[in-house]
C-alpha cells in the first residue's frame, strides 16, 4: 500500500510518500522562512498554498510512481497554526477525491513517535518532543500516548527563536544558538523551572536579556540557555523513564538536531542502563514521510475517516487518539 502524507501544521509544507514495509519512498520538505521577524500564520499558509501543488507532483517524481499509484492520502489535522493546517487539509480532501481514494487526518505530534519508531529501531521509548511549537514528553500507556510531562508556556525552539530574534540572529535562531553556546564557558544564573513533570521557558528568556543589556557576552548567554533549559527537559524525561519503567528515550522535533540536548539525554539514558535513539534529521524536523507513515499505520489497524471526521484540530491533543496499531 502507498500512502501520501501532507504536513502543514506550521512553517513548513511537506510530502512524504511511503509503503507498508516502512520504506520512506519520497520527502519533500518545503519550509517557509519569513523575509523579516517571526512567523505569521496567514503568510506561511499562503506559502504552503502556494507550493503544495508543486511539491505533491516532486514528491511523486522522487517516489518515481505515478499519482494514481497512490491508495491513501494523510495529513497534519493537528496541533498547528489554524491557517496552516486548512491548507493540508484541503489539499488531502481535494486529492482524496480527485483519485477517489481514502483519507486520514492524523496527529502531528504522535506521527514523530512513529516515524522514530519505524526508522530508529527503538520499540517502547519515552518520547522527548522538542520542537519550535511543542515541548512534551510522551509515553505509551494503556492504549494511547499519554503527555507525562510538557511546557507550561512557549515550546523550546520557541523560546530559543525568541531569544535569537531580540539577540538580532535572524529567525530559525536554535542553530545559531548552538554555535554560539560552543564559545561560552560562564554559566549565568537563568531560572531552573521544573514543576512536577511540567516547564517553563518564558523566564529564561526574560533573564537571558536582563544579562544581555548588563553587557553579558552572547556566547556565555546562548551557552548558559542550553544547559539550563536542556538541563530541565533532561531531568523530567528521566523521571518519566523511572516513572512507566521503560529504558528507551526517543528524541524528536527540530530541536533534536541540538548536539548538546543529544548529549545530555544520552547520557542521562546510559546511567540508567537505558539507550537513546535520534532520527535522521530529515525525520525530526516536520515532515511528510511522518504523516504519512502514522496514516499507514492507522488505515491498516482499521481505522477508517469520512471527509466530516477531518475537520483540522489546532489543539489536537497527543491523548486524544486511541492507538489501534500496536499489540
Ligand atoms: P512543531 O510544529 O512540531 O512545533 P516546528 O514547526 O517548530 O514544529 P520543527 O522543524 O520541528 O518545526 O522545529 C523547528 C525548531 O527547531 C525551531 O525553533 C528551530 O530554531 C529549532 N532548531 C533547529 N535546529 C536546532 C538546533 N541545532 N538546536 C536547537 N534548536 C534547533
Ligand atoms: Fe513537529
Amino acid at each position: 500500500m502507498i500512502t501520501l502524507g501532507i504536513e502543514g501544521t506550521a512553517h513548513t509544507l511537506g510530502v512524504g510518500i511511503v509503503d507498508s514495509e516502512r520504506k520512506v519512498l519520497a520527502n519533500v520538505i518545503d519550509m517557509y522562512r519569513p523575509p523579516q521577524g517571526g512567523l505569521h500564520p496567514r503568510e506561511a499558509a499562503n506559502h504552503h498554498a502556494d507550493v503544495v501543488a508543486a511539491d505533491i507532483q516532486k514528491a511523486v517524481a522522487q517516489a518515481g510512481i505515478s499519482l494514481h499509484d497512490v491508495d491513501l492520502v494523510s495529513f497534519s489535522m493537528g496541533p498547528g497554526l489554524g491557517p496552516c493546517l486548512r491548507v493540508a487539509g484541503t489539499a488531502a480532501r481535494a486529492l482524496a477525491g480527485a483519485l477517489d481514494i481514502p483519507i486520514m487526518g492524523v496527529n502531528h505530534c504522535i506521527a514523530h513517535i512513529e516515524i522514530g519508531n519505524a526508522t530508529t529501531g527503538c520499540t517502547d521509548p519515552v518520547l522527548l518532543y522538542a520542537s519550535g511549537g511543542n515541548t512534551q514528553i510522551i509515553a505509551y500507556a494503556d492504549e494511547r500516548y499519554r503527555i507525562f510531562g510538557e511546557t507550561h508556556d512557549v515550546g523550546i525552539g520557541n523560546m530559543l527563536d525568541k531569544l535569537g530574534r531580540d539577540l538580532g540572529l535572524g529567525f530559525y535562531a536554535g542553530p545559531t544558538i548552538e554555535k554560539l553556546a560552543k564559545g561560552g564557558d560562564k554559566l549565568l544564573e537563568l531560572p531552573y523551572s521544573v514543576k512536577g513533570m511540567d516547564v517553563a521557558f518564558s523566564g529564561i528568556l526574560t533573564a537571558a536579556m536582563m544579562f544581555k543589556e548588563k553587557g553579558a557576552r552572547i556566547e556565555d548567554i546562548a551557552y548558559s540557555v542550553q544547559e539550563i533549559a536542556f538541563a530541565m527537559l533532561t531531568e523530567v524525561t528521566e523521571r518519566a523513564m523511572a516513572h512507566v519503567g521503560k529504558s528507551e528515550v526517543l528524541l524528536g522535533g527540530g530541536v533534536a538536531q541540538n548536539t548538546r540536548l543529544r548529549e545530555m539525554v544520552a547520557e542521562m539514558a546510559k546511567e540508567r542502563g537505558g539507550k537513546m535513539f535520534v532520527p535522521d534529521r530529515h525525520y525530526c524536523m516536520d515532515n511528510g514521510a511522518m504523516i504519512a507513515w502514522l496514516g499507514n499505520l492507522m488505515y491498516n489497524s482499521g481505522v477508517r475517516m469520512a471527509i466530516s471526521d477531518t475537520e483540522v484540530r489546532q489543539r489536537f491533543r497527543t491523548d486524544e487518539v486511541p492507538v489501534t496499531w500496536r499489540d
